[in-house]
């Protein structure tokens, strides 16, 4: 998509979506739209800056069928980031899950269809459940879909939404399913943001259960840039996978904040794990390598986790008044 088109941006006040609006702005001509609900998860101040020529902000939800139609009609191209997005909220009340990622991206899908827009799905790798920690796959294209938590249902029926209204009434659509994202602007219930926060306030991190279960890490840009690498020249109708093959263990993640941040790297806590858990999660890219060449740019990441350190040490403004409800909520379930 070379030149200059109008993009409608859902969650676009949450972590990735404030993130990919900045970098298109950076990085394109595109006009931004984004429409975002600002629940706990949103946060306006994340978007401070962006030139009003180029971008505009409206409050409501995905859910609303009539704004949802008229915003679509406006734009070109829907990037739909929009979600509950975190599996230990879906495990204490999973309702708005089904109500944002489903109904949602219903919604959605029904103006695209209507209106004969483009439309990008953003979803995760979740959907395809976990892998063994011995096992040496990854997940790729063609991985059965397997989710274990309501988040990740969600998040799988809604890329089952997408195939099948590309399917059966021509929708113009891609999806992207990536795994674990860091960087600055990501909510402090988060691993690595709630870890870097809790070091700042002298508070012990917080491991789930031995520690031993990994993630594959990326970097929120290189996300992003996969991202409009799809848009740009994606095959309609196809699903893209996007990881750095970052693969980290939790216990090595919080050691090396730990040492980063200038503590013992034993300075941590041992809390309650998760339910369903999932072991370990790994992406083979080669699809979004190969076909559309596309690479990371961030290749080391205790440097990602340096930049990441400071950005939270440097814009506690940002994150302080989330900080208090966020532990008192995990207090509840003793993580
Ligand atoms: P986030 O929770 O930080 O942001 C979600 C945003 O969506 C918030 O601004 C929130 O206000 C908004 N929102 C929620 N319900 C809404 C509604 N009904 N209508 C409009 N806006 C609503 O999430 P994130 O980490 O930025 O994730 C964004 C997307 O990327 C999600 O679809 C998620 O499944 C996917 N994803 C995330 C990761 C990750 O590591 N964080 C990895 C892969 C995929
Ligand atoms: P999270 O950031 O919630 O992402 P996801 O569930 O999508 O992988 O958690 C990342 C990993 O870190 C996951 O294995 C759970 C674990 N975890 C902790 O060990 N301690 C914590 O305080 C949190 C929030 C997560």
């Amino acid at each position: 998509m070379p030149g200059m088109s109008a993009i409608l941006v859902t969650g676009g006040a949450g972590f990735i979506g404030s993130n990919f609006t900045r970098y298109v702005i950076d990085h394109t001509e595109h006009t931004v739209t984004v429409l975002d609900a600002l629940t706990y998860a949103g946060n306006v101040a994340s978007l401070d800056g962006l030139p009003a020529d180029r971008f505009r902000f409206v409050k409501g939800s995905v859910g609303d069928a009539a704004l949802v139609d008229s915003l679509v009609a406006e734009n070109e191209l829907v990037v739909h980031f929009a979600a509950e997005s975190h599996n230990d909220n879906s495990l204490n009340d999973p309702s708005p899950f089904i109500q944002t990622n489903l109904i949602g991206t219903y919604e959605l899908l029904q103006a695209v269809r209507k209106h004969d827009r483009r439309f990008h799905h953003i979803s995760t790798e979740e959907v395809y459940g976990d892998l063994e920690l011995d096992d040496p796959g990854k997940f790729s294209e063609a991985t059965p879909y397997n989710p274990s938590s309501p988040y990740s249902a969600s998040k799988a029926g809604s890329d089952l939404l997408v195939r099948a209204w590309v399917r059966s009434f021509g929708v113009r659509a891609t999806i992207s399913n990536c795994s674990n994202n860091y960087g600055p602007y990501q909510h402090v219930e988060k691993f690595i943001p709630r870890q870097i926060t809790n070091v700042i306030d002298g508070i012990r991190p917080k491991l789930y259960g031995a520690g031993l279960n990994v993630r594959d890490w990326i970097h929120v840009d290189d996300h992003n840039a996969a991202v409009l690498r799809i848009i740009e020249a994606g095959t309609i109708g196809e699903t893209y996978l996007i990881g750095a093959d970052g693969e980290e263990n939790n216990k090595t993640v919080i050691e090396l904040i730990l040492a980063a941040m200038g503590q013992p790297i034993d300075a941590y806590d041992h809390v309650n794990d998760r339910p369903g858990h999932d072991l370990r999660y790994a992406i083979d890219a080669t699809r979004l390598r190969t076909e559309l060449g596309w690479e990371p740019r961030y290749r080391n990441f205790a440097q990602g986790l340096d930049a990441t350190i400071e950005w939270y040490r440097a814009n506690q403004d940002w994150w302080r008044p989330m900080k208090q409800a966020t532990e008192a909520k995990y207090a509840k379930t003793g993580q």
